[in-house]
C-alpha cells in the first residue's frame, strides 16, 4: 500500500525547517511534505499587505493539484493549525485525516487584533529580528531552554530571518479568522489534537476545546514541551503520529 501523504503548515512567524524532526522521523510511515506558506522560508514570492488564512488555504489547496494528491492527512502547528482548519471547512473532501497541533479554533479578541496590528507595524518597521528575540521564551517552555539552549538559538535565529512583509501579512491575516470550532463537527475524518504540556501560548483548555468539538478525536500532550511541541519533544510527537496514522 502507498505511504499516505502527510502535509505540514508551520507556525507564525518560521518556516517548514520545523518539521525536520518529522521528515526525518516518521519517512517510513508517510510521505511529509511541508510547504513553505506564502513569504516565509524559501518561498520567495511578493507577498500582498494580509494573508487570510482562507488566501494560505487556497494556496495548500493548489500544492495538492500541482501534485496529483487527491487526499491527504493535513497538519498545522498554531497558525498552521489555523489554516488547516480554513483548508477543512473549503474541501473536506481533500481530508484523510486532521492533525491540529499547538493551536486554537477561537477567533482574535479586540486585544488580540490590536496586538496582531502592533506586530505587523513593528516587523515593517524595525524589523524581524527584533521581535524574535521577544518570541522565543513564549514559543519553547523553560525546561526546553534549560537543557537545548542551542534550539533556543536556533528557533531565534529561524524566526529573524524571516521577511518582515511575510509577517506582517500573516499577522494581519490571522486577526481576521472566524471561530472554526464548528468545522470540526461535521467533519467525517479522524482528527488528532497535539499540544505541549506547558504551552503557555495555547493553554491545554483549547486543545480540549478542540477535542470536544471534534467527536472521536484524540489528545496527546508532550511532556515538557512548550508551544514547538514537534520541536521540543520529537519521540513523543512523532509517537503519537504514528498511533494517528497506523488508524486512517
Ligand atoms: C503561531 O505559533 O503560529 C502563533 O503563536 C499563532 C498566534 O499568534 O495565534
Amino acid at each position: 500500500m502507498p505511504l499516505p501523504t502527510l502535509v505540514l503548515l508551520h507556525g507564525f512567524p518560521l518556516d517548514h525547517t520545523i518539521w525536520e524532526p518529522q521528515r526525518k522521523g516518521l519517512s517510513d510511515v508517510a510521505q511529509v511534505l511541508a510547504p513553505d506558506l506564502r513569504g516565509f522560508g524559501t518561498d520567495d514570492r511578493p507577498v500582498p499587505e494580509i494573508m487570510t488564512m482562507e488566501a494560505y488555504a487556497q494556496e495548500v489547496k493548489d500544492l495538492l493539484d500541482e501534485n496529483g494528491l487527491e487526499r491527504v492527512v493535513l497538519g498545522g502547528l498554531s497558525m498552521g493549525g489555523y489554516v488547516a482548519l480554513a483548508f477543512a471547512e473549503a474541501w473536506p473532501e481533500r481530508l484523510a485525516g486532521l492533525l491540529l497541533v499547538n493551536t486554537r479554533g477561537t477567533a482574535d479578541g479586540e486585544e488580540a487584533q490590536r496586538g496582531r496590528e502592533d506586530t505587523a507595524r513593528r516587523a515593517l518597521a524595525g524589523g524581524v529580528p527584533v521581535i524574535a528575540r521577544g518570541m522565543v521564551p513564549t514559543l519553547l517552555s523553560e525546561a526546553t531552554r534549560g537543557r537545548h539552549p542551542e534550539l533556543a538559538a536556533e528557533v531565534e535565529a529561524l524566526i529573524a530571518r524571516q521577511r518582515p512583509e511575510a509577517v506582517a501579512a500573516a499577522a494581519r491575516g490571522m486577526a481576521l479568522r472566524p471561530d472554526r470550532h464548528a468545522v470540526l463537527g461535521s467533519l467525517d475524518v479522524p482528527v488528532l489534537v497535539i499540544t505541549g504540556e506547558h504551552d503557555h501560548l495555547m493553554p491545554l483548555p483549547t486543545s480540549l476545546a478542540l477535542q470536544a468539538a471534534a467527536p472521536g478525536s484524540h489528545l496527546a500532550v508532550v511532556p515538557g514541551a512548550g508551544h514547538l511541541s514537534n520541536l521540543e519533544g520529537p519521540e513523543a510527537f512523532n509517537a503519537a503520529v504514528r498511533t494517528f496514522l497506523a488508524g486512517i
